[in-house]
């Protein structure tokens, strides 16, 4: 290791002093004043903000204002549900319900959570297992008969478009997974009007009102029951 000392020879050789306590107090201080003169000179204060990032963030500001005014639409808390369309928002905006969501798409999501393990998405259902909704003339009858199968489900001997089927179907009802009306009236639009099949929706109003005509009623249907509303 070469002695650091060497490499700057403006120090005062104190090679020859034996021992650093053999420094006198003028030598020492003549070495840390070279020391000090040789290291740049330390700065007071702060230094400024470059000009470049002072325009950068004055153009954000102005930028974020200008942005705001365009976009706020005076944080009208309904600018900002994404379910409204600007039409829909009258003269204050205020106070006015959202519309309400179109139940062919809640019913074709329910349909899709629901119903496609059996039924399947093409309405067909499983050859002699799951009968089809397409063109079923349960489906596209009266409205009672569907009601009832989703509200308490359906069991035991069927026929649909001709072929028996002898099985049991879920409830979505009250006993199970306590489905509203609308829900229900949403899933048997869906399938009344979807895959060709051209039957009147079902309004919400008449669930209700099958439902509270079988409050009492725990057990699944049978066809045979169903066949008085067809
Ligand atoms: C676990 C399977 C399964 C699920 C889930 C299911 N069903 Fe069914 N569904 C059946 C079976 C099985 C039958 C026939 C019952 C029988 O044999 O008595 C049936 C019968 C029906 C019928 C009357 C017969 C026909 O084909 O027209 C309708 C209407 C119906 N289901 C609608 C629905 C709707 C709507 C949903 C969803 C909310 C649904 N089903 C969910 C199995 C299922």
């Amino acid at each position: 290791m070469s002695d650091p000392r060497s490499e700057n020879s403006n120090l005062p050789d104190v090679s020859d002093v034996p021992g650093q306590d053999g420094l006198s107090d003028d030598s020492l201080q003549s070495v840390h004043a070279q020391m000090l003169r040789e290291k740049p000179e330390p700065k007071d204060g702060f230094s400024p903000i470059p000009i470049l990032l002072l325009l950068i963030f004055s153009g954000l500001i102005v930028f974020g204002g200008i942005y705001m005014a365009r976009y706020s639409a005076g944080f009208n808390a309904l600018a900002f549900n994404e379910t409204v369309r600007p039409d829909d928002v009258g003269e204050g905006g205020e106070g006015e319900a959202p519309p309400a969501p179109d139940p062919l798409v809640v019913g074709k999501r329910l349909y899709t959570q629901n119903c496609v393990a059996c039924h399947q998405a093409t309405g067909q259902g499983l050859p002699g297992v799951f009968p089809p909704l397409v063109a079923s003339e349960w489906v596209l009858g009266s409205e009672q008969s569907p009601i009832r199968v989703v509200l308490h489900g359906l069991g035991g001997e069927i026929e649909v478009l001709g072929v028996s089927y002898n099985s049991i179907m879920p409830a979505f009802g009250p006993s199970t997974l306590n489905w509203g009306d609308g829900d229900i009236a949403a899933v048997l639009s869906y399938i009344r009007q979807e895959w060709g099949n051209a039957a009147d929706p079902v309004s919400p109003e008449t669930v209700a009102a099958v439902r509270a005509e079988t409050a009492d009623r725990t057990t699944a249907w049978t066809a045979a029951e169903l066949d008085a509303f067809k």
